[in-house]
């Protein structure tokens, strides 16, 4: 189990960062690569959730290359439908690869997936997709097992819940379905058009947008090439970073149009904030002050995947915010750790807190990360103790924030990763 130690700052951060690809958009599509004849794909960070994907694709009968950013997927002879069980419990993600491996195989076989603990994470959109697809599907608490020995036939689907993750197995099933297919309340994330763009460079042809179409190439599609878009929440937790220690940063290969309402509170909270293409640049003073009220929704608004850093920020500026967690039941990890370390939250239920500003430093003190985003607040709180903290938990961190020691040095963080 290793842990982060954060030496609390002497000085505001400042100078450049070089964003990632995004681990929301590479993990979908390490899944697609499933469907293709072969994958080429740029700019895929290295993290801990790409390993466990790689070791998905290995097992399924598909090698696993990596040079620099550059990672290839190649089908071997065979290919086999069933991901481990092991592999399963590592990440939710692992659900992707059911859709790709029941195009390829005919049938496929997942566990239950594991991954960060934000409350109940059913997976029955999912099922309820590959069912309108066709697919007949056998669930129970443990395993989930898919065939279509004939293949899947294009249907319209109408989802509830415009969820992220189902919304991604609706596109790379009905890719390879027969027929046409509309997906209809999709989720709108950029990590979804990212997907499709992946897609459709291997011969697919699906449209993005209120309405996902999508004309089924009846069989598996070409070799995909594609550069995996900027992680806009690696982005926005260095922009918490900044406006935290009232510092100056430059993002390069960041875009601010994927982060708008986060970038919109930062402004309104009274930091300069300056975008030209795939770059951001922040100045922020010391003194800021909080929104008042914010509420995490799907894309295109406040994305609950900064609603932890946001939380981290808030308790240390002037003023007072309510904040409601939308798309979880459960993403309060982070509140009772920056408690600990002297943050002013009052929990009202399950989703509501509200947070009064100390306008001053928390104290330090070891605290641990429940899920990955509760450990990028606890180090951007740990900026902002006089004498650092301690973040018990790093794996968390580590699935998703590639080098994060080695960046966050160079903008003047002392940051250390230990097991
Ligand atoms: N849901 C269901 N049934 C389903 C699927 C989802 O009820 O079959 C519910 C979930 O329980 C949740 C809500 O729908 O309450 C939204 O879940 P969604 O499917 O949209 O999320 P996801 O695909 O599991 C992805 C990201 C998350 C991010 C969410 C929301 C990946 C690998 N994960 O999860 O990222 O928070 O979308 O934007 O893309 C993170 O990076 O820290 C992270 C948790």
């Amino acid at each position: 189990m290793g842990y982060f130690t954060v030496s609390g700052l002497d000085m505001p951060v400042s100078g450049e960062v070089r964003i990632s690809g995004a681990k929301n958009a590479a993990l979908p599509e390490l899944a697609a690569a499933v469907l293709c004849e072969g994958a080429a794909l740029d700019n895929c960070p290295r993290l801990s959730d790409i390993e466990t994907a790689a070791k998905i694709l290995e097992n399924a009968g598909f090698s696993f290359e990596r040079a620099g950013g550059c990672v290839s997927v190649l089908p071997r002879e065979n290919q086999n439908g069933c991901v481990p069980e092991e592999l399963c419990g590592k990440m939710r993600s692992s659900i992707l690869f059911l859709a790709p491996l029941l195009c390829r195989c005919g049938e496929a076989a997942v566990y239950m997936p594991g991954g960060c603990c934000l409350g109940a994470r059913p997976v029955d959109l999912h099922i309820y997709v590959l069912e309108t697809l066709g697919a007949k599907i056998s669930a129970d608490n443990c395993k989930i097992t898919a065939s279509a020995p004939n293949g899947l036939n294009g249907a319209e689907i109408d989802l509830p819940i415009p969820s992220v993750g189902a919304t991604e197995t609706a596109v790379m099933a009905a890719a390879c379905a027969s027929g046409e297919s509309v997906i209809k309340n999709p989720a709108m994330e950029p990590e979804i058009e990212d997907l499709c763009r992946f897609l459709n460079s291997a011969g697919a042809d699906t449209v993005f947008g209120r309405e996902i179409k999508i004309r089924g190439k009846n069989g598996l599609l070409e070799r995909a090439q594609h550069s995996v878009m900027p992680d806009r929440i690696e982005a926005g937790t260095y922009l918490a970073a900044a406006a935290i220690t009232g510092g100056e940063l430059y993002l390069k290969n960041a875009e601010q149009r994927h982060i708008l309402p986060f970038i919109k509170i930062l402004e309104n909270m009274g930091c300069i904030i300056k975008s030209r293409s795939q770059s951001i640049y922040i100045d922020a003073p010391g003194c800021l002050y909080s929104p008042g009220l914010v509420e995490t929704a799907p894309y295109p608004e406040f994305p609950t995947d900064l609603q932890p850093q946001l939380t981290a920020l808030l308790a240390v500026k002037r003023g007072k915010c309510t904040v409601r967690e939308n798309i979880f039941e459960s993403r309060l990890g982070h509140i009772p750790q920056l408690r600990k370390m002297g943050a002013d939250i009052e929990i009202h239920d399950e989703r509501t807190f509200t947070v009064r500003g100390l306008d001053g430093p928390l104290k330090s003190e070891s605290v641990r990360a429940t899920d990955l985003r509760c450990g990028a607040a606890l180090i951007l709180a740990g900026l902002a103790a006089k004498n650092g903290n301690r973040v018990e938990g790093g794996e968390y961190i580590l699935r998703g924030y590639e080098d994060i020691c080695k960046k966050m040095s160079l903008i003047g963080i002392k940051i250390k990763y230990s097991t």
